[in-house]
């Protein structure tokens, strides 16, 4: 094993790999820190308050993060994994427009919404197109479904090949599916990917709903740096996956209204800072006053402006807007 491999290993092992003593691992554990990358990932202050002086806690972080992996590339090497990326349709010509060419490969994507604005149904076209030759917008492979709300349907990818002229008893074999039945099991399942990925050609990492289970599961402040915790972990895992196997990686996420704000947005995805900084690019979804039409908005993105584009959810799947589609 290289030195970047056993470094790389060592980072989600245990805490009692480090020597700390089992009494100090035992305190950590206490604090919801179970891996060396979860000690090196927090801060001193969040140690002293469990009674750990500041220089203990100084210093159990740095021998943590002396355990990651260095976090410098240099800028060719950026510029050829930047070259590689791969660009999947979704099925609308407004929305790939405002995605500049379809969704990226090598970064996460994430849709956000209210119930019924259409991420899953987002996510199922996605699972089809994915397998689409590249003339064609598609990235020629499989997909992955990470499902925690029990919301995948057959029917519906049966319904969306036949439409874009795959043969659906092929489409639904290259769609491998895991129901999440926790946070930690969809943790695990995420962790346990890559051979599924490799094996099956997987291009398309789905995981609908992101948040779901993190937010019925830990409830309450006290709970809340142990869930941001998890998910940071998460997050990165998912990233590493999609730069790893060259795959596009799509989230979902819940909204939540913030009744005390008067001005601006009074609606915000869940998950915080750590899911706004980990998702590279941002796509709020919501209905329409007609019917099947939904409005996509582009939040948040490293390089592309922000805009506003409408797609339309039918029998057949994800579909332009046309001038027929009049108000109803
Ligand atoms: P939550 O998971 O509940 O937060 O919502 P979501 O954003 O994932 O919603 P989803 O993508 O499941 O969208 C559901 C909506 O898609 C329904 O309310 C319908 O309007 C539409 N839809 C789903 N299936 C069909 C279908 O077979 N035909 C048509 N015409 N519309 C459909
Ligand atoms: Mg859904």
């Amino acid at each position: 094993m290289s030195e970047g491999a056993a470094l790389e290993k060592k980072r989600y092992e245990c805490l009692e790999d480090l020597e700390i003593g089992s009494a100090m691992s035992k305190k950590l554990r206490e604090l919801g820190l179970h891996t060396v990358e979860n000690l090196a990932m927090t801060t001193p202050k969040e140690l002293e308050q469990a009674g750990i002086n500041k220089k203990s806690a100084k210093n159990l972080i740095q021998k943590a993060r002396l355990c990651m992996p260095l976090p410098f590339i240099r800028g060719d090497e950026l510029v050829k994994m930047r070259q590689n990326i791969l660009r999947l349709t979704t099925g609308s010509n407004m929305l790939d427009k405002l995605l500049d060419g379809g969704i990226e490969s090598q970064s996460i994507t994430e849709f956000y919404g209210e119930y019924g604005s259409g991420k899953s149904q987002i996510c199922h076209q996605l699972c089809v197109n994915v397998q689409l030759p590249l003339e064609q917008g598609g990235l020629d492979g499989a997909a992955l479904y990470i499902d925690t709300e029990n919301t995948f349907r057959t029917e519906r990818i049966f319904q969306m090949a036949k439409n874009v002229g795959l043969d659906p008893e092929e489409a639904i074999k290259n769609i491998i599916f895991a129901e999440a039945f926790t946070s930690d099991h969809q943790m695990f399942l995420l962790e346990n990917a890559d051979k599924v990925i490799k094996e099956n050609k997987v291009r398309l990492i789905i995981v609908d709903s992101l948040t779901s289970h993190f937010r019925s599961e830990y409830i309450g402040r006290e709970m809340l740096a142990e869930r941001q915790q998890k998910l940071n972990k998460h997050m990165h895992r998912l990233i590493k996956l999609a730069r790893g196997f060259n795959a596009v990686a799509v989230v979902t996420n819940q909204v939540m209204s913030k009744p005390d704000v008067f001005f601006g947005d009074a609606i915000h995805p869940v998950g915080g800072h750590i899911v706004a900084h980990t998702s590279h690019t941002r796509v709020f979804l919501r209905k329409s006053a007609r019917g099947p039409v939904r409005i996509a908005r582009l939040v948040s993105s490293p390089r592309l402006p922000e805009g506003e584009g409408v797609f339309k959810i039918t029998e057949r799947g994800i579909e332009n807007v046309n001038e027929n589609d009049s108000e109803n």
